[in-house]
């Protein structure tokens, strides 16, 4: 099963991933994450990267595509993060075509700009290990500490206030316009991702058949 996960900033896209790649086995292809740990180890793609990511904006789609096309599985994945434009989106389909790939469900996750506010700056993440938190819905057991590996918790740099506005805009404006390029190709699967995290799973669950 091949599944996209799409939806704005903060809508809850890593969280389910981790829980499809336990339910399903998938491998998941989190293009945020990839990015990330390409600041850290400060490779010529993070320092690139990170100006746009800093500022809230959209890696290049050639970037994008081209990393995409290095990692993409020939079978059961999750792609989350990636497509975020119509160029990424149609660059994608040309590489699955090529691969004889197909795509099974597009999940978008509904939710409104409160609930993405209240769950970006509650966030927290461990550097270590990559696990995440939220202050009030899933808080670590010890304040501020990761559960899995006892690292300190740190705060993305791009969940600051002034960042999240600028991509909750660059989300309205270059990547909702997916929602009906995916839903004319009849694949596109709405959830409720203001609900909470296992009510979501249940609502993945169903919408993948397995409710
Ligand atoms: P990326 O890391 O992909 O960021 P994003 O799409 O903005 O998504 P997030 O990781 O912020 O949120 P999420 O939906 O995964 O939510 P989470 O599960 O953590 O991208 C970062 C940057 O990289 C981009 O801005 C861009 O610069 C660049 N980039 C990446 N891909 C790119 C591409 N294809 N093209 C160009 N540039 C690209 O949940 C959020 C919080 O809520 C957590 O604290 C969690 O514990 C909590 N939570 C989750 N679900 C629930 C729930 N149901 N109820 C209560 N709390 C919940």
């Amino acid at each position: 099963m091949n599944i996209i996960l799409m939806g704005p900033p903060g809508a809850g896209k890593g969280t389910q991933a981790k829980i499809l790649v336990e339910e399903y086995g998938l491998k998941h292809i989190s293009t945020g994450d990839i990015l990330r740990e390409a600041v850290k180890k400060g490779t010529p793609l993070g320092i690139k990267a990170k100006e746009y990511m800093d500022r809230g904006e959209l890696v290049p789609d050639d970037i994008m595509v081209g990393l995409i096309r290095e990692v993409l599985p020939k079978d059961n994945f999750i792609l989350d993060g990636f497509p975020r434009t119509l160029p990424q989106a149609e660059a994608l389909e040309r590489m699955l075509k090529e691969e004889g790939i197909k795509i099974d469900a597009v999940i978008f996750f509904d939710v409104n700009d409160d609930v993405i506010v209240e769950r970006l700056s509650g966030r927290r993440s461990c550097p270590s290990c990559g696990a995440v938190y939220h202050i009030k819905y899933n808080p670590p057991r010890n304040n501020e500490i990761c559960d899995r590996c006892g690292t300190k918790l740190v705060q993305r740099d791009d969940d600051r206030e002034e960042v999240v506005r600028k991509r909750l805009e660059v989300y309205r404006k270059q990547t909702e316009p997916l929602i009906n390029y995916y839903r004319e190709k009849g694949i596109l699967r709405v959830v409720d991702g203001t609900k909470s995290v296992e009510e979501v799973k249940g609502e993945i669950s169903s919408v993948l058949g397995n409710g």
